[in-house]
Protein backbone atom coordinates (compact mmCIF):
# COMPACT_ATOMS: atom_id res chain seq x y z
CA UNK A 1 0.00 0.00 0.00
CA UNK A 2 1.12 3.50 -0.55
CA UNK A 3 0.44 6.41 1.74
CA UNK A 4 1.33 10.32 0.55
CA UNK A 5 1.20 12.87 3.31
CA UNK A 6 1.26 16.45 2.04
CA UNK A 7 2.08 18.54 5.16
CA UNK A 8 3.48 21.94 6.05
CA UNK A 9 5.70 20.14 8.14
CA UNK A 10 7.89 17.17 6.66
CA UNK A 11 10.59 17.20 9.50
CA UNK A 12 7.67 16.08 11.65
CA UNK A 13 7.59 12.68 10.40
CA UNK A 14 11.71 12.06 9.99
CA UNK A 15 12.11 8.83 11.68
CA UNK A 16 8.91 8.20 12.89
CA UNK A 17 8.29 5.27 10.13
CA UNK A 18 11.53 3.88 11.12
CA UNK A 19 10.75 1.29 14.06
CA UNK A 20 9.37 -1.52 14.59
CA UNK A 21 6.20 -3.14 12.83
CA UNK A 22 6.08 -0.41 10.84
CA UNK A 23 9.79 0.60 9.85
CA UNK A 24 10.35 -3.75 9.33
CA UNK A 25 7.02 -3.22 6.75
CA UNK A 26 7.98 -0.33 5.26
CA UNK A 27 12.11 -2.15 4.08
CA UNK A 28 9.82 -5.13 3.30
CA UNK A 29 7.75 -2.94 0.61
CA UNK A 30 4.38 -4.12 2.26
CA UNK A 31 3.97 -0.09 2.36
CA UNK A 32 5.45 2.86 0.78
CA UNK A 33 5.28 6.09 2.80
CA UNK A 34 5.73 9.23 1.06
CA UNK A 35 5.96 13.05 2.73
CA UNK A 36 5.37 15.63 0.67
CA UNK A 37 6.22 19.47 1.88
CA UNK A 38 2.72 21.12 1.00
CA UNK A 39 5.23 24.28 1.30
CA UNK A 40 6.74 23.71 -2.51
CA UNK A 41 2.79 24.49 -3.80
CA UNK A 42 2.77 27.62 -2.28
CA UNK A 43 2.09 31.22 -3.85
CA UNK A 44 5.04 33.17 -5.38
CA UNK A 45 7.95 33.91 -3.88
CA UNK A 46 7.55 33.38 -0.26
CA UNK A 47 5.50 30.11 -1.20
CA UNK A 48 2.62 31.72 0.40
CA UNK A 49 0.07 28.92 1.88
CA UNK A 50 -1.92 30.61 4.58
CA UNK A 51 -4.07 33.92 4.50
CA UNK A 52 -6.20 35.86 6.99
CA UNK A 53 -9.58 34.58 7.34
CA UNK A 54 -12.39 37.24 5.63
CA UNK A 55 -14.64 38.77 7.71
CA UNK A 56 -11.71 39.03 10.68
CA UNK A 57 -10.40 36.86 13.50
CA UNK A 58 -7.62 35.19 14.85
CA UNK A 59 -5.08 32.58 12.86
CA UNK A 60 -4.57 32.58 9.81
CA UNK A 61 -6.69 29.65 6.93
CA UNK A 62 -4.61 27.35 4.21
CA UNK A 63 -5.31 29.12 0.55
CA UNK A 64 -7.53 26.85 -1.48
CA UNK A 65 -5.21 27.29 -4.66
CA UNK A 66 -1.59 25.92 -3.28
CA UNK A 67 -3.85 23.02 -1.92
CA UNK A 68 -5.31 22.07 -5.31
CA UNK A 69 -1.66 22.68 -7.01
CA UNK A 70 -0.54 19.94 -5.06
CA UNK A 71 -3.73 17.10 -5.25
CA UNK A 72 -3.50 17.69 -8.74
CA UNK A 73 0.31 16.85 -8.49
CA UNK A 74 -0.02 14.04 -5.83
CA UNK A 75 -2.63 12.36 -8.28
CA UNK A 76 -0.77 12.54 -11.45
CA UNK A 77 1.82 10.65 -9.59
CA UNK A 78 0.73 7.02 -8.78
CA UNK A 79 -2.45 5.06 -8.54
CA UNK A 80 -6.01 6.79 -8.08
CA UNK A 81 -6.15 7.19 -4.78
CA UNK A 82 -9.07 8.93 -2.32
CA UNK A 83 -7.92 12.26 -0.79
CA UNK A 84 -8.55 12.11 3.25
CA UNK A 85 -8.10 15.46 5.32
CA UNK A 86 -7.14 15.19 8.63
CA UNK A 87 -9.21 17.73 10.82
CA UNK A 88 -10.71 18.03 14.27
CA UNK A 89 -14.57 18.36 12.21
CA UNK A 90 -13.95 14.81 10.15
CA UNK A 91 -15.79 11.32 10.48
CA UNK A 92 -14.52 9.84 14.00
CA UNK A 93 -11.74 7.33 13.14
CA UNK A 94 -11.97 4.16 13.92
CA UNK A 95 -10.57 0.52 13.61
CA UNK A 96 -13.72 -0.52 10.96
CA UNK A 97 -12.49 2.46 9.15
CA UNK A 98 -8.63 1.70 9.69
CA UNK A 99 -9.56 -2.12 7.84
CA UNK A 100 -11.23 -0.55 5.49
CA UNK A 101 -8.45 1.94 4.08
CA UNK A 102 -6.48 -0.69 4.44
CA UNK A 103 -7.70 -2.17 1.75
CA UNK A 104 -6.76 0.23 -1.05
CA UNK A 105 -3.59 0.35 -2.65
CA UNK A 106 -3.14 4.41 -1.97
CA UNK A 107 -4.26 7.22 0.00
CA UNK A 108 -3.52 10.40 0.14
CA UNK A 109 -3.44 12.25 3.71
CA UNK A 110 -3.76 16.03 3.60
CA UNK A 111 -2.69 17.36 7.17
CA UNK A 112 -4.50 20.61 8.46
CA UNK A 113 -2.97 23.57 10.18
CA UNK A 114 -3.83 27.39 11.66
CA UNK A 115 -7.49 27.60 11.78
CA UNK A 116 -8.27 24.94 8.98
CA UNK A 117 -8.71 24.99 5.23
CA UNK A 118 -10.46 26.89 2.98
CA UNK A 119 -14.40 25.85 3.04
CA UNK A 120 -13.93 25.93 -1.09
CA UNK A 121 -11.40 23.23 -0.85
CA UNK A 122 -13.30 20.78 1.00
CA UNK A 123 -14.95 18.72 -1.96
CA UNK A 124 -11.52 17.83 -2.55
CA UNK A 125 -12.02 15.84 0.20
CA UNK A 126 -13.23 11.92 -0.47
CA UNK A 127 -13.17 11.70 3.40
CA UNK A 128 -12.29 13.65 6.12
CA UNK A 129 -10.79 11.78 9.37
CA UNK A 130 -10.93 13.29 12.68
CA UNK A 131 -8.97 11.08 15.56
CA UNK A 132 -10.64 12.53 18.49
CA UNK A 133 -12.77 14.93 20.15
CA UNK A 134 -9.99 17.46 20.64
CA UNK A 135 -8.14 20.32 18.82
CA UNK A 136 -4.14 19.57 18.00
CA UNK A 137 -2.23 22.14 16.12
CA UNK A 138 -2.19 20.20 13.20
CA UNK A 139 -2.99 16.93 11.32
CA UNK A 140 0.37 15.59 11.63
CA UNK A 141 0.27 13.82 14.76
CA UNK A 142 -3.56 12.48 13.65
CA UNK A 143 -1.91 11.50 10.06
CA UNK A 144 0.83 9.66 11.98
CA UNK A 145 -2.39 7.85 14.01
CA UNK A 146 -3.68 6.46 10.87
CA UNK A 147 -0.95 5.28 8.83
CA UNK A 148 0.44 3.41 12.18
CA UNK A 149 -3.42 1.83 12.45
CA UNK A 150 -3.68 0.74 8.51
CA UNK A 151 -0.44 -0.75 7.98
CA UNK A 152 -1.42 -3.01 11.31
CA UNK A 153 -4.61 -4.44 9.07
CA UNK A 154 -2.25 -4.84 5.90
CA UNK A 155 -1.42 -8.26 6.29
CA UNK A 156 1.73 -9.85 6.14
CA UNK A 157 3.19 -6.26 8.79
CA UNK A 158 2.27 -7.66 12.34
CA UNK A 159 3.95 -11.27 12.09
CA UNK A 160 1.12 -13.17 13.52
CA UNK A 161 -2.26 -12.35 11.69
CA UNK A 162 -3.97 -13.88 15.24
CA UNK A 163 -2.46 -10.98 17.27
CA UNK A 164 -4.67 -8.55 14.98
CA UNK A 165 -7.41 -10.72 14.74
CA UNK A 166 -7.23 -10.69 19.27
CA UNK A 167 -6.69 -6.70 18.92
CA UNK A 168 -8.88 -4.51 21.28
CA UNK A 169 -12.01 -3.06 18.23
CA UNK A 170 -11.42 -5.70 15.92
CA UNK A 171 -14.61 -7.66 16.86
CA UNK A 172 -15.93 -4.89 18.28
CA UNK A 173 -15.06 -5.63 21.98
CA UNK A 174 -12.06 -4.28 23.76
CA UNK A 175 -9.01 -7.32 24.12
CA UNK A 176 -8.86 -9.53 26.69
CA UNK A 177 -6.32 -9.18 30.03
CA UNK A 178 -3.01 -10.51 29.45
CA UNK A 179 -0.64 -11.91 32.07
CA UNK A 180 3.39 -12.92 31.66
CA UNK A 181 6.20 -14.44 33.97
CA UNK A 182 6.12 -14.24 36.89
CA UNK A 183 3.02 -16.46 37.82
CA UNK A 184 2.54 -14.71 41.25
CA UNK A 185 3.94 -11.12 41.45
CA UNK A 186 3.51 -8.94 44.54
CA UNK A 187 1.68 -11.93 45.68
CA UNK A 188 -0.95 -11.69 42.94
CA UNK A 189 -1.35 -14.29 40.80
CA UNK A 190 -2.99 -15.51 37.41
CA UNK A 191 -6.40 -16.93 36.40
CA UNK A 192 -5.70 -20.53 37.17
CA UNK A 193 -7.48 -21.60 33.08
CA UNK A 194 -4.00 -19.66 31.76
CA UNK A 195 -2.08 -22.71 33.48
CA UNK A 196 -3.26 -25.33 32.69
CA UNK A 197 -2.98 -25.83 28.88
CA UNK A 198 -6.41 -26.39 27.82
CA UNK A 199 -6.99 -24.30 25.12
CA UNK A 200 -10.70 -24.23 24.03
CA UNK A 201 -11.16 -23.30 27.91
CA UNK A 202 -8.26 -20.68 27.64
CA UNK A 203 -10.26 -19.21 24.20
CA UNK A 204 -13.64 -19.21 26.43
CA UNK A 205 -12.56 -17.51 29.07
CA UNK A 206 -10.84 -14.89 26.67
CA UNK A 207 -13.63 -14.05 25.16
CA UNK A 208 -16.10 -14.16 28.30
CA UNK A 209 -13.51 -11.67 30.07
CA UNK A 210 -13.68 -9.40 26.06
CA UNK A 211 -16.87 -9.54 26.56
CA UNK A 212 -17.18 -8.22 30.39
CA UNK A 213 -14.34 -5.82 29.75
CA UNK A 214 -16.46 -4.33 27.02
CA UNK A 215 -19.36 -4.02 28.97
CA UNK A 216 -18.05 -2.61 31.81
CA UNK A 217 -15.65 0.05 30.59
CA UNK A 218 -17.53 0.50 26.74
CA UNK A 219 -21.13 0.43 26.84
CA UNK A 220 -21.62 2.11 23.92
CA UNK A 221 -19.70 -0.26 22.51
CA UNK A 222 -21.50 -3.25 24.17
CA UNK A 223 -24.76 -2.32 23.32
CA UNK A 224 -23.40 -2.71 19.01
CA UNK A 225 -22.60 -6.31 19.93
CA UNK A 226 -24.68 -8.95 18.19
CA UNK A 227 -24.28 -11.44 21.22
CA UNK A 228 -24.78 -15.25 19.98
CA UNK A 229 -25.97 -17.76 23.06
CA UNK A 230 -22.51 -18.58 23.23
CA UNK A 231 -21.59 -15.28 24.11
CA UNK A 232 -23.78 -14.75 26.98
CA UNK A 233 -22.97 -18.06 28.24
CA UNK A 234 -19.15 -17.18 28.63
CA UNK A 235 -20.42 -13.92 29.83
CA UNK A 236 -22.28 -15.14 32.57
CA UNK A 237 -19.32 -17.38 33.44
CA UNK A 238 -17.00 -14.24 33.27
CA UNK A 239 -19.35 -12.44 35.78
CA UNK A 240 -19.71 -15.84 38.15
CA UNK A 241 -18.12 -15.17 41.32
CA UNK A 242 -16.62 -18.54 41.01
CA UNK A 243 -14.80 -17.39 38.39
CA UNK A 244 -13.30 -14.50 40.56
CA UNK A 245 -10.00 -14.20 37.79
CA UNK A 246 -10.00 -10.23 37.57
CA UNK A 247 -9.64 -8.04 40.71
CA UNK A 248 -10.64 -5.11 38.59
CA UNK A 249 -14.00 -6.43 38.34
CA UNK A 250 -14.34 -5.61 42.31
CA UNK A 251 -16.42 -8.63 42.99
N1 LIG B 1 -6.32 18.40 13.37
C1 LIG B 1 -6.46 19.05 14.53
N2 LIG B 1 -7.12 18.33 15.43
C2 LIG B 1 -7.41 17.15 14.82
C3 LIG B 1 -8.09 15.97 15.22
N3 LIG B 1 -8.62 15.84 16.45
N4 LIG B 1 -8.19 14.96 14.34
C4 LIG B 1 -7.67 15.09 13.10
N5 LIG B 1 -7.03 16.17 12.66
C5 LIG B 1 -6.90 17.20 13.51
Amino acid sequence: MRIDILTLLPATFAGVFDESILGAARRSGLIDVRVHPFRDYGEGRHRTVDDAPFGGGPGMVLKPGPLAAALTALRQDGLPAPVIGLMPQGLPFDQTMARELARLPRVILVCGRYEGFDERILPEFDLQISIGDYVLTGGEFPAMVVVDALSRMIPGTVGDPDSVREDSFYDGTLDHPQYTRPATWQARGIPAVLRDGHHSRITDWRRGEALWRTAAHRPDLFRQLDLAPRDRALLQDALSPLTQSNPDKGA
